[in-house]
């Protein structure tokens, strides 16, 4: 079927890296992107897409009529639009609540009102975290228990989208996926910044004793998940996206090093984050099961070293974003 579809945050890391999914493998279907280009997004990231495949519009998702009218104009949306890094929760979490719980609301209200369908995507955190040895892993029913703003404010929108499903009826999936890697990363993150650090000629930074544990999935295989679950998923179910890439901070970081052909040795611990969360494991026995779903990037070198090679290669993209995003981190002796 022709579909059109509308993506909020489609300028930002993994809503582009969906569009450019999408783009490909479903070349029939027109893709309108809604993103308000905050610092975490540009237009720049949707490079090279023919504009009669793909709409750009700038415009905030807290924009009551707007939303009403780009969800009216399609039959589907696909919500990544959020405000998503931890650190800057805990300096300034407003933007976080105002994104990710308003934003949401209006998003529902809006697919309420046209019985539209609706993908919405969260994460793992929202479950806070595991010990280093708790043999379990998040599933579907682990319950809510999250640790930061940022963690909090995906909770809340979760539950307002179960909630929209079950008193008005409205058509949604949700997915929660782990930590993704790949291009088109905001340097503040963990893997583009150790990268950036490096080939800036500085040492990569671990936050506190670096034992944490991340689920590492390809931005490539979050993808291909969230299609699956839009076109087979069942409506009001929750999937879990994970392809089993548990692996501590300090085991990644030496892993850049070696890739980039540094002393592994060679970083330096700096002050932890607070409530940091120890450990994210996912469970992703359901979509496998039930959509059929796999991931490609099962060996996380491989896939790092992509990373790292994109990295290198498009040092004007992520250049005007490194000095301020490092001045920030000075504040806060990260
Ligand atoms: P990102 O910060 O790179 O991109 C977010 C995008 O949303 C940006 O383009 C930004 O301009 C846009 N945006 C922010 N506020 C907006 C608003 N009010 N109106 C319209 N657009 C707005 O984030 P990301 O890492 O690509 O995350 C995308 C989604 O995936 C988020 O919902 C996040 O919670 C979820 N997620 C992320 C990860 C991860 O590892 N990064 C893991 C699981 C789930
Ligand atoms: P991050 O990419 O911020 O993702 P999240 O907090 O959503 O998991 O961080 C991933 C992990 O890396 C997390 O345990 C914090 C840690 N970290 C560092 O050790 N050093 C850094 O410079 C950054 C940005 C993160």
């Amino acid at each position: 079927m022709r579909m059109k579809i509308l993506v909020t945050g489609g300028a930002g890391f993994i809503g582009s890296n969906f569009v450019r999914h999408i783009y490909r493998e479903r070349p029939d279907w027109h893709i309108t992107v809604i993103d308000a280009l905050t610092y975490a997004g540009s237009e720049h990231n949707l490079d090279g897409l023919d504009k009669e495949r793909l709409a750009f519009v700038k415009g905030n998702i807290c924009d009551e009529e707007l939303i009403d009218q780009l969800v009216g104009e399609n039959d589907a949306v696909v919500h990544f639009a959020a405000e998503s890094h931890n650190d800057n929760s805990l300096h300034t979490p407003w933007p976080f609540v105002e994104t990710n719980v308003v934003g949401t609301f209006r998003i529902l209200e809006a697919v309420r009102k046209h019985q539209k369908r609706l993908h919405h995507i969260s994460t793992d955190e929202v479950y806070g975290d595991l010990e280093l040895d708790d043999p379990n892993k998040f599933s579907e029913t682990t319950s809510y228990n999250p640790s930061s703003p940022y963690s909090s404010t995906k909770a809340g929108s979760d539950m307002l989208v179960r909630a929209w499903v079950r008193s008005f009826g409205v058509q949604a999936t949700i997915s929660n996926c782990s930590n993704n890697y790949g291009p088109y990363q905001h340097v503040e993150k963990f893997i583009p910044r150790q990268v950036t650090e490096v080939l800036e000629g500085r040492r990569p930074k671990l936050y506190g004793s670096g034992e944490n544990v991340r689920d590492w999935i390809h931005t490539e295989d979050h993808s291909s998940a969230v299609l699956a679950i839009l076109e087979k998923g069942t409506i009001g179910e929750t999937y879990m996206i994970g392809a089993n890439g548990e692996k501590n901070n300090k085991e990644v970081v030496e892993l850049i090093l070696e890739i980039m052909g540094k002393d592994k040795t060679d970083y330096e611990h700096v002050n932890d984050r607070p409530g940091h969360d120890l450990r994210y494991a996912i469970d992703a026995t359901k979509i496998r099961n039930e959509l059929g779903w796999l991931p490609k990037y099962t060996d996380f070198k491989t896939g790092l070293t992509d990373t790292i090679t994109w990295y290198r290669d498009n040092e004007a993209w992520w250049k005007p974003q490194k000095a301020e995003t490092e001045a920030k981190y000075k504040e806060l002796g990260r």
